[in-house]
């Protein structure tokens, strides 16, 4: 659907694999000879999951359709080409390493195939994609340190920044922060899932511990005014999400949604659809839902670019187009 709001956009909050509409799905496992997972739709045909946990494990079950270098490069292109068509200039995408690795692909040829999926919609859209490489907080600090390795030992373009998701209840930001050292002082920009199904002390421990500019989600730090002008103060930019939000049971409906209450706090925000299809959104539809108006919309593109973790030539082309 053509989103209302009609502005450029940008966006550095979305996951490779949550990406993956499911007719894509579908596409890819009839192309891999697989046949699609059990219990992975519901009766309407949407993705099948009711809480966090169940909907950790409904995305592992999107991935096993992912086989081949193609689909991942496949899966970038699809989900740049809808982006662009919903007015996003810019795409910064969560990419990890697990499921090449598992599939016995390696990490050049994975990231070769995401960058000619990159390529392609760039040449056919216009749209610049980037790549974030994401750990799996749940599988832990070695596996993190590992990639941070492997990330840092083979340099690549595309791939600026380095991030985690998972099951925000394990573990401790501090048990990553080698991980997070190793890159940062590479010079790559880090972000971290925090404050999403854990509480504002998940946040303080992130900014505490990790060298991190962003936080993913960070939504539940509107229950700590002290945070919030930490935040503030900081300038640390939080990657909200409130379609994603809404769907797995944080809040209500979008007007129980704090994102106002975090705008007003002085919180520097951006607007992200985080796995579009698993929560029934896209980029356009949380510009279209945000209910702010078109001039703090603006406002929110040019941050998105600007807390992204573009080199400076590329961020400065890119906030030429998102201002008026
Ligand atoms: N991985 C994909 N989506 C996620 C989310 N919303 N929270 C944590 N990890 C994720
Ligand atoms: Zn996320």
């Amino acid at each position: 659907m053509t989103p209302k709001i009609q502005i450029p956009k940008a966006e550095i909050h979305c996951h490779l694999e949550g990406s993956i509409p499911p007719v894509l799905a579908r596409e890819l496992a009839e192309r891999n000879g697989l046949s699609l997972p059990a219990k992975l739709f519901d009766a309407k045909g949407h993705y099948a999951w009711k809480d966090f946990l169940s909907f950790l494990d409904s995305y592992d079950r999107v991935c096993t359709v992912l086989k081949t270098p193609r689909d991942f490069g496949d899966v970038i292109y699809s989900y740049l080409a809808s982006a662009a068509r919903d007015g996003a200039v810019y795409v910064e995408m969560f990419c990890s390493p697990e499921r090449p690795a598992a599939l016995g692909i390696s990490y050049t040829a994975w990231l070769a195939a995401l960058t000619d999926g990159i390529d392609r919609a760039g040449r056919e859209f216009g749209i610049v994609g980037r790549i974030i490489i994401i750990c799996i907080r749940h599988l832990g600090p070695d596996r993190a340190f590992a990639m941070a390795k492997a990330m840092v030992a083979e340099p690549h373009p595309y791939v600026v920044g380095f991030g985690m998701g998972g099951d925000e209840a394990r573990f401790s930001p501090i048990d990553f922060a080698p991980a997070y050292r190793l890159v940062h002082e590479k010079g790559y920009g880090c972000t971290v899932h925090a404050g999403e199904v854990v509480g504002p002390e998940s946040v303080w421990a992130a900014i505490r511990d990790l060298p991190v500019t962003r936080i993913g989600h960070g939504v539940r730090s509107a229950e700590d005014p002290a945070l919030m002008e930490e935040l503030a103060r900081r300038g640390i930019v939080l990657e909200v999400c409130p379609g994603s939000n809404v769907a797995l049971g944080l809040y209500a409906d979008r007007e129980a949604h704090p994102l106002h209450r975090l705008i007003d706090a002085g919180v520097p925000v951006t607007l992200n659809s985080d796995d579009p299809p698993f929560f029934h959104t896209t980029l356009g539809t949380e510009y279209d839902m945000a209910g702010l108006s078109e001039k703090e919309l603006r406002r929110i593109a040019r941050r998105t670019i600007e807390a992204s973790f573009l080199d400076a030539d590329t961020k400065r082309r890119l906030l030429e187009k998102v201002t008026p």
